[in-house]
């Protein structure tokens, strides 16, 4: 039984899988940076009393987030941290690239490993899409949260998302459309021994052509009370867990996130944690 990630399977020439390109894809369908960094900033100046200036995104990608960071504020400045050149490069060619000439000043990609890289302290430090995930020991994610305590300036604040419900731990796929293609989420394997997770992004497009596997993901699938503790080990003080409401005419989540003690059996959720220094 190989539990591996498959790499992509490249799109049949001349469809129009083969003329999209899966970064667009994946922006437009997995990420929305404006509510995040409206949720990001008044949650820390509601912790902090202040306006938080400086921000990492640590697994970064394309820089999408650190991006709509540094066009908030004059005084916002970002640093994005990713492993990988080829996302750095896609993101400086098109998101930095739309950026003006002051923006461009306040934000810096680096290559680097988010466990190795030194720079100054910030106030927020982010790891979202569940990210923190490729850290499949407890003890590897601590010491990742332990790095990341260090690199915070004394009343900076981690954020972290994280998913669950019964439907985590199932091996299914669900489909969202969109105007040019459909989004498909593929939760491929799922170890219960473990908590090995395999996931896989796939894109349809209008001509039934498909860009297959075009993001896979290796993850150790964490419960909330786990994250709370390991942060709790880590350092942190004040973790707090930020659950979404819900839309009283459609009965789904209303994208509005407020700090909860207690949740709701939903089949699949999303939140929010803020970690303190
Ligand atoms: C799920 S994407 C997250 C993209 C973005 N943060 C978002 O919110 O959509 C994961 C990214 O993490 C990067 N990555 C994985 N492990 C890393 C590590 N140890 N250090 C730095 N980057 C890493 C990958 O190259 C990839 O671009």
């Amino acid at each position: 039984m190989s539990f591996a990630a498959k790499p992509p399977r490249p799109p049949t020439k001349g469809t129009l899988a083969s003329k999209a390109d899966r970064h667009t894809c994946y922006e437009m369908s997995v990420q929305a940076v404006d509510a995040e960094i409206d949720m990001i900033d008044e949650t820390f100046t509601t912790l902090r009393g202040r306006r938080a200036k400086t921000l990492r995104e640590d697994f970064c990608g394309t820089a999408n987030t650190s991006c709509e960071w540094v066009r908030r504020r004059k005084a916002n400045r970002a640093i994005g941290v990713d492993y990988d050149q080829q996302v750095l490069d896609w993101g400086l060619e098109h998101n930095l690239a739309r950026l003006d000439k002051n923006q461009k000043s306040r934000i810096t990609l680096q290559n680097s490993d988010v466990l190795e890289f030194g720079g100054k302290k910030v106030d927020v430090i982010l790891a979202m899409n569940f990210s923190f995930q490729i850290f499949h020991t407890r003890e590897g994610l601590r010491h990742y949260f332990a790095t990341a305590r260090e690199a915070l300036t004394d009343d900076g604040v981690l954020f972290i998302d994280a998913f669950g419900g019964h439907e985590s731990y199932r091996e299914i796929k669900e489909k969202t459309k969109y105007k040019k293609f459909t989004y498909y989420w593929d939760q491929a394997k799922y170890d219960p021994i473990t908590g090995y997770m395999l996931c896989y992004i796939h894109f349809r497009f209008k001509d039934r052509s498909w860009l297959k596997r075009a993001f896979s993901y290796e993850w150790r699938m964490y419960t909330l009370p786990e994250l709370q503790e390991i942060l709790y080990e880590a350092g942190f003080s004040n973790v707090i867990v930020y659950w979404e409401g819900t839309d009283e005419e459609t009965g789904e989540g209303n994208g509005e996130y407020s700090p909860a003690e207690h949740g709701e059996d939903d089949p699949a959720w999303i939140v929010y944690l803020s970690a303190e220094k």
